[in-house]
């Protein structure tokens, strides 16, 4: 009896021990960020005169018309449970016209003062078949480019933001490896077309996002709740990247330009810094959707965990394929354990933290460590998207400010950051959310088209004139 309460004791000892070692250990490594409200001051100084300044869009959100692509086809079908896939059953239709409209909305961009744009081009409209060239549509994108180049904008140009034609999802779209080459024959199209006039491509657009939505959650398109496709859609699109980098910059032309994948990161965090449990979440979501993309970036390597699904590829060619690194920042996710199936993922939203529109409250501290993440891949950093959903617009203001705070404390520790894309222009369709979410700095109103200027959007304005 006495040696069986021995080795009781020795075995909740070695627990205690292995608790806090785990504790200190997570804590150490993933610091909690909180900043004063006077952290929050805009170092101006640390802007250089060629640091760009834009909004972002992505084709299917703003363009309208897209009857040709993955998007369209779900927004007509209804999800497993015979609902509506998008709210309020919005189509994204006619967008926001921005197809006809891009000369007046180059306008309301040099109203704000800005000097860059980020937008895709839409391969379903550019390839409507397989191997079939709309050379029109080419056109148009040459049109645009051409206005901004006019304007002295810098044009950046996403090769694929979640869209892609309905031909290639038939042919099993990034499911299947093969397939990447009918994506790097078009990327490949594209910079032969632009190569003289644009300096910025950005190859995939949120990876991430796309496989969190499309295999996993199953609110985007094909809306499969398959984590282990998840991971192998992953690798495909990573290699995807990597493919068409090298292909741009084995071509005449391809050293001048600049080739960066768009990563997304949210930060994860415990809710209790206390809670094992807590942190088990966080790192796990972690390490399958920041830290297996930028591990392969890094090494080639790509190490996809998300139990019970644990997938393991190499490709050699994979490691530092890029010459930026374009991130994506909307805020942090709090994971509160449990032990109901359901509930382990849900996020938890912090009283203290200002709500937004969407599922995620507002924490610009989250800027900063994103930054200083990315930093790992050794390239220079674009923030090709940051924004709010704010239909009140009583936040956007604060939110721009505070980012901004964040990009340039980043910056005045040395951090290489090349520009700021304020996501977005004018309200657009937010994917699954539909109409409802208000991203822009000018609000849209869908059935006039009238773009009209956000108060919140004097701050970005006032800051891009300081500098
Ligand atoms: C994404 C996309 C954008 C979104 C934006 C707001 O992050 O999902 O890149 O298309 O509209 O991020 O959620």
């Amino acid at each position: 009896m006495k040696l069986f309460v021995k080795i009781i004791k020795i075995i909740l000892f070695a627990l205690l021990l292995l608790y806090i070692g785990a504790i200190l250990v997570w804590n150490f490594s993933q610091p909690a960020v909180k900043w004063k409200d006077e952290k929050f001051n805009i170092v101006q100084e640390v802007f250089p005169d060629d640091f760009m300044w834009g909004t972002a869009t992505a084709a299917h959100q703003v363009e309208g018309n897209n009857d040709n692509n993955n998007w369209y086809a779900w927004e007509h079908t209804l999800n497993e449970d015979q609902q509506a896939t998008i709210h309020n059953n919005d189509k994204s239709g006619a967008a926001a016209d921005h197809w006809n409209r891009y000369p007046q909305d180059i306008q309301l961009m040099k109203d704000l003062g800005m000097n860059a744009y980020r937008f895709s081009v839409e391969w379903s409209k550019i390839e409507p078949e397989r191997g079939l060239i709309n050379v029109a549509a080419i056109q148009h994108y040459h049109d645009l480019v051409d206005s901004l180049l006019a304007e002295g904008m810098t044009p950046m140009i996403t090769l694929h933001h979640f869209t892609q034609p309905i031909w290639f999802d038939e042919l099993g779209g990034f499911e299947k490896e093969e397939n990447i080459n009918d994506f790097v024959k078009f990327s490949r199209r594209i910079f032969e077309e632009f190569r003289n006039k644009v300096e910025y491509y950005c190859t995939i657009n949120e990876p991430n996002v796309f496989v969190t939505g499309g295999y996993v959650r199953g609110d985007f398109p094909p809306g499969k709740k398959d984590p282990q496709l998840a991971g192998e859609v992953l690798f495909n699109l990573l290699k995807a990247h990597t493919l068409v980098y090298r292909t741009i910059k084995a071509l005449p032309g391809g050293q001048k330009v600049k080739v960066g994948i768009v990563k997304d990161i949210f930060v994860f965090e415990p809710k209790n810094r206390f809670n094992p449990g807590d942190w088990l979440v966080a790192r796990t979501v972690d390490k399958a959707f920041n830290e297996s993309t930028l591990s392969y970036l890094k090494t080639g390597v790509f190490n996809f965990e998300f139990p019970p699904v644990s997938i393991t590829k190499k490709y050699q060619y994979g490691k530092g394929s890029y010459d930026f690194a374009g991130l994506n920042y909307y805020s942090h996710i709090i994971f509160d354990f449990s032990f109901d199936q359901d509930k382990a993922l849900e996020p938890y939203m912090p009283e203290d933290e200002i709500k937004t529109d969407m599922e995620y409250t507002m924490y610009p501290e989250g800027l900063y460590t994103a930054i200083k993440r990315i930093a790992t891949l050794g390239a220079p950093i674009i923030i090709t998207e940051n924004g709010v959903a704010d239909h009140d617009d009583d936040i956007r203001g604060a939110y721009i400010q505070k980012h901004l705070a964040a990009v340039s404390q980043a910056m005045k520790e040395g951090y290489d950051v090349d520009g700021y894309f304020y996501w977005s222009l004018m309200d657009n369709f937010e994917w699954a959310e539909g109409y409802e979410m208000k991203f822009g700095l000018y609000a849209l109103d869908t059935l006039t088209q009238e773009r009209t200027l956000r108060k919140g959007a004097e701050t970005l304005k006032t800051i891009i004139e300081g500098n």
